[in-house]
């Protein structure tokens, strides 16, 4: 099984459009320890042909075209895509967003718990994907699928859903619903993807607020796991004077501290940890930072666009 990194950057990138926190100039400036990055997506595949997308990114256009692996392939007609089927962990602008770049009349089928179906499904631009090229198909919590093509031909993959602590999309959060802002467990979720016949399985991770004892067993011994790499630190939108709101209030887990992700994944016999989905803010990216040192110290690797994996 392969995995690529399209995008390893939260909502907004690195650099972001809007934001002139020290990461996002020297990003901007070309800095080689400060390399930019698209919204988290990746592509994986068994048979290095057809490939499913794990979130459609607002930056999938340039992801494709960025990897030669995603482009039409010789032979195979005037149009063609070797995207077959994608996945989405939840209805984040970031990661549902590239959908609409996938229109133009290209057949693959589009997995999501019913939830997020009913979102798409309630905002009228996503009709653009015609539903008989582009089949809808519910994922329950908790079954693991065979993800499929648009005519039904196996990928070769086995896909598992399963709910993690986390919250619905901003744009669709209750405040007067109470603390989970209207959140239910399809809102959020966590992928297995596997490789049956190789044997092989990664757990992707992209949105995490919390890694309670049953999630922590879940991934105990895992040989990778793609996790929320949002923040650094719980307060960092305030510290760095972009935002008001803490990482947990994000729906995201940070990565410091005795609460932090890197305290919660010692000792699981993790055989590859990847940060993924990190935020423009996170001094993690920064490749000369202390932050990123420890976090290499503590086994930790920081994805970054283009990184490919083989399991
Ligand atoms: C998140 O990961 O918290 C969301 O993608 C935020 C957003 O919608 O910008
Ligand atoms: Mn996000
Ligand atoms: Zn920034």
């Amino acid at each position: 099984m392969k995995i690529l990194v399209l995008g390893s950057a939260a909502g907004g990138g690195f650099p972001q459009w809007n934001c002139a926190c020290p990461g996002c100039r020297r990003a901007r400036t070309g800095d080689p320890l400060a390399r930019p990055r698209t919204q988290s997506s990746l592509a994986v595949t068994a048979d290095g042909e057809r490939w499913l997308l794990l979130n459609a990114s607002p930056d999938l256009r340039a992801q494709i075209q960025a990897n030669p692996a995603m482009h039409p392939a010789d032979g195979r007609g005037v149009r063609h895509s070797p995207i077959a089927a994608a996945v989405l962990t939840n209805a984040d602008i970031d990661h549902v967003a590239g959908l609409l770049s996938l229109r133009e009349s290209q057949p693959f089928a589009l997995y999501a718990t019913p939830r997020v179906h009913r979102v798409l499904a309630g905002n009228s631009v996503f009709q653009v994907l015609n539903p008989d090229l582009v089949p809808r198909r519910g994922v329950a919590l908790g079954e693991p699928f065979r993800p499929a093509d648009a005519a039904g031909a196996p990928l070769g993959l086995e896909v598992e859903a399963f709910a993690v602590p986390g919250k619905v999309a901003l744009y669709l959060e209750d405040e007067a619903a109470g603390p989970g802002f209207g959140s239910v467990p399809e809102d959020t979720v966590a992928l297995r993807v596997a490789d049956p016949a190789a044997g092989t399985a990664f757990y992707y991770v992209p949105g995490c607020a919390a890694l309670p004892p049953w999630l922590a067993d879940r991934l105990y011994g895992a040989p990778l796991v793609l996790f929320d790499g949002t923040t650094w630190t719980e307060d960092e939108m305030q510290r760095t004077g972009t935002g008001t709101k803490t990482a947990q209030r994000m729906g995201h887990m940070c990565m410091s501290g005795p609460d932090g992700s890197i305290a919660a994944f010692a000792g699981l016999g993790i055989g590859r940890k990847v940060f993924i989905h990190i935020n423009n803010t996170n001094p993690v990216l920064l490749e000369d930072s202390p932050e990123r040192r420890a976090a290499e110290a503590a086994g930790w690797t920081v994805a970054h666009d283009g990184m490919e994996l083989s399991l």
